[in-house]
């Protein structure tokens, strides 16, 4: 029986009907940036598998971490026991973020969940029972419940489960400090991806509103989580997007590129203070513990993929990269179906004026031998850091030619 039946009758993708209602292409294998179809086309990735794989695939180094740590073990619990790549991998994390309390999940919803927990039972422990957020218009934060519930309410997907979601507080971020002001007493924190705000709308913040958040959090004693799933590794051109506007937050979740994609993990970090202050409470612990919590062959393959991009000359790849789409996306803007043109770090964005052609333009680029998955009215591209001159042409002149044929 050929892939694609079975993936007709058995198998139900993101997102999607069952069969799905739109074309699905069976992949045969992936290199550096290539992905190969099962017969034998080969695409030029402009989506690094949904920010996932900054060094591009099967990279020797990644697959050689993951080999010799499924030698030695593949996997273990992590209730009562620890190991080498877990530990490792928290002390990197703990110093990257300069948060030095690192809680390992298996996915980036599941880490914002225990951050959204943690916040909770923060305040808990300080004696304030509050359990809403302060969250922004256009949030994406993953699929799980809690997630949704901080999650753009006007989302379609999300007011499908209509009164099982948290109840939430939103806002513009132009709104931001008004809003923490009027809700103060009636939150545990706030959550923002920083400065690029990703599967909601694909869009690009002032940083200046970081520094806002952080002043008022530290004011009123509010937890401050940055989401940096999407944004961390050097995706906007910093290691953080915190880092535009120098600040710390209370609790970063990372995932994605963590392990380039290779495996799936996830971290929540946070401060001693906060950590301290639920541990020496009658509360005590943080009551999470996912099966695959701390996976020995993913930590290995998160710590060479840390070590890679740390060792590699990640920011001015990531100049180049910026430098490329500005130069070759913004002549759209002349087209009227353009309404606008976004780029920051490995993430080039056109926002057209209809959501009509997601699903031609996908078509219209694969066509051109690039892989590319448009949502909404939405047409973008993230990068991997190891992408070459003539792919990022490749994709760049696959999206122009999309835009010129629809
Ligand atoms: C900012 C942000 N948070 C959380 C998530 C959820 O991560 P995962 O899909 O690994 O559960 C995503 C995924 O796109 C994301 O972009």
């Amino acid at each position: 029986m050929n892939i694609l039946d079975i993936d007709k009758q058995f198998v139900w993708h993101p997102y999607n009907s069952l069969p799905s209602k739109t074309k699905i292409l069976s992949v045969k294998r992936t290199y550096a940036q290539t992905i190969v179809l099962e017969d034998g086309t080969k695409l030029v990735d402009g989506m690094s598998s949904w920010w996932s794989a900054i060094h591009g695939y099967n990279h020797p180094k990644l697959i050689k971490a993951i080999k010799k740590q499924s030698k030695k073990m593949p996997h273990i619990m992590f209730g009562g026991l620890t190991h080498q790549p877990a530990a490792k991998l928290c002390k990197i994390l703990a110093q990257l973020t300069n948060l030095p309390s690192v809680f390992l999940a298996d996915s980036g919803s599941v880490s914002v969940e225990v951050a959204l927990k943690t916040a909770i039972l923060y305040q808990k422990a300080k004696g304030k029972d509050v359990s809403k957020f302060i969250s922004l218009n256009n949030a994406y934060h993953g699929d799980t419940l809690g997630c949704m519930g901080v999650c753009d309410p006007k989302n379609s997907m999300h007011t499908l489960y209509g009164e099982y979601l948290p109840k939430n507080i939103f806002c513009d971020i132009i709104n931001i400090e008004d809003t923490i002001k009027k809700y103060k007493n009636h939150i545990a924190g706030v959550i923002v991806e920083p400065v690029v705000q990703g599967a909601g709308g694909m869009k690009i913040y002032d940083p200046k509103y970081l520094k806002i958040i952080r002043k008022l959090s530290t004011k009123y004693d509010l937890v401050f989580i940055a989401d940096e799933i999407a944004t961390g590794f050097g995706h906007t051109g910093k290691l953080w997007g915190c880092d535009h506007a120098n600040i710390r937050p209370d609790i970063m979740t990372i995932g994605k590129s963590l392990t380039s994609g290779v495996m799936t993990l996830s971290a929540m970090c946070t401060t001693k203070n906060i950590s301290n202050t639920i541990s020496n409470s009658s509360i005590g612990v943080l009551m999470h513990g996912p099966t695959f919590m701390g996976n020995p062959l993913a930590c290995s393959v998160a710590n060479a993929s840390i070590k890679l991009f740390l060792q590699s000359d990640w920011k001015n790849k990531l100049k180049y990269i910026n430098k490329h789409f500005k130069k070759e996306l913004e002549p759209l803007r002349k087209y009227n179906i353009v309404k606008d043109i976004r780029y920051i770090g490995a993430i080039g964005v056109v926002e057209l004026n209809s959501d009509k052609y997601a699903y031609k333009i996908q078509d219209l680029c694969v066509q051109k031998g690039v892989w590319l998955r448009p949502f909404g009215n939405l047409v973008y591209s993230i990068v991997a850091y190891t992408i070459t001159k003539k792919e990022l042409y490749k994709i760049t002149n696959a999206i122009k030619n999309a835009i010129k044929n629809i």
